[in-house]
């Protein structure tokens, strides 16, 4: 079985997120989704609602499960038995960015990181983009599904009344 994890805040799930998870799930016999802590981050869902939201977005993957994580992502791998983390990379940011972790991730376990360049219509988005422009009342339709756009502005006009 060959297993992988496509380990991420996901706050929230995006279009680019779920093209990598898609295409993650025809190269693997199973793709886990997994929702970790990024401590550099701060949150806009908590972990539930980013689980929850994560669900419904890949409920059309029969490959495909959800979990959420909180220690180290390797110590996940290892209870779980997977050996290949799936990152996109959407340009050399990404990289720059990535490569340390991969290598980090692979001294501590026996654990691949496999990179799958992002689609160019997806390469400007992000979760920290998307929260950003939501909470200005920007439009951002185009990169997260109709359900998670719902969630995104109930959410960026609750934090606007300061609820
Ligand atoms: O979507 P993000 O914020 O880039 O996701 C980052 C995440 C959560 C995958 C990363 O921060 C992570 O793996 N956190 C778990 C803690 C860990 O293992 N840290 C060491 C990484 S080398």
């Amino acid at each position: 079985m060959r297993r992988a994890v496509c380990p991420g805040s996901y706050d929230p799930v995006t279009k680019g997120h779920l093209d990598i998870v898609r295409r993650a799930s025809r190269i693997f016999d199973e793709v886990i989704v997994a929702t970790g802590v990024n401590v550099s981050k701060s949150r806009f869902f908590s972990p539930e609602e980013r689980l929850g939201m994560l669900e419904t977005a890949t409920a059309d993957l029969p490959n495909v499960r959800v979990a959420g994580f909180t220690g180290l992502l390797t110590d996940f791998c290892r209870d779980n038995d997977v050996h290949a983390i799936v990152k996109g990379l959407r340009g050399s940011g990404d990289f720059e960015y990535e490569l340390p972790m991969a290598q980090m991730n692979a001294h501590l376990a026996d654990v691949e990181t496999v990179f799958i360049p992002a689609d160019p219509a997806h390469s400007f988005v992000s979760s920290s983009l998307v929260k950003e422009v939501a909470s200005f009342g920007g439009d951002v339709a185009a990169f997260v599904p109709d359900f998670v756009l719902e969630r995104l502005n109930a959410r960026a006009a609750e934090r606007s009344r300061g609820a």
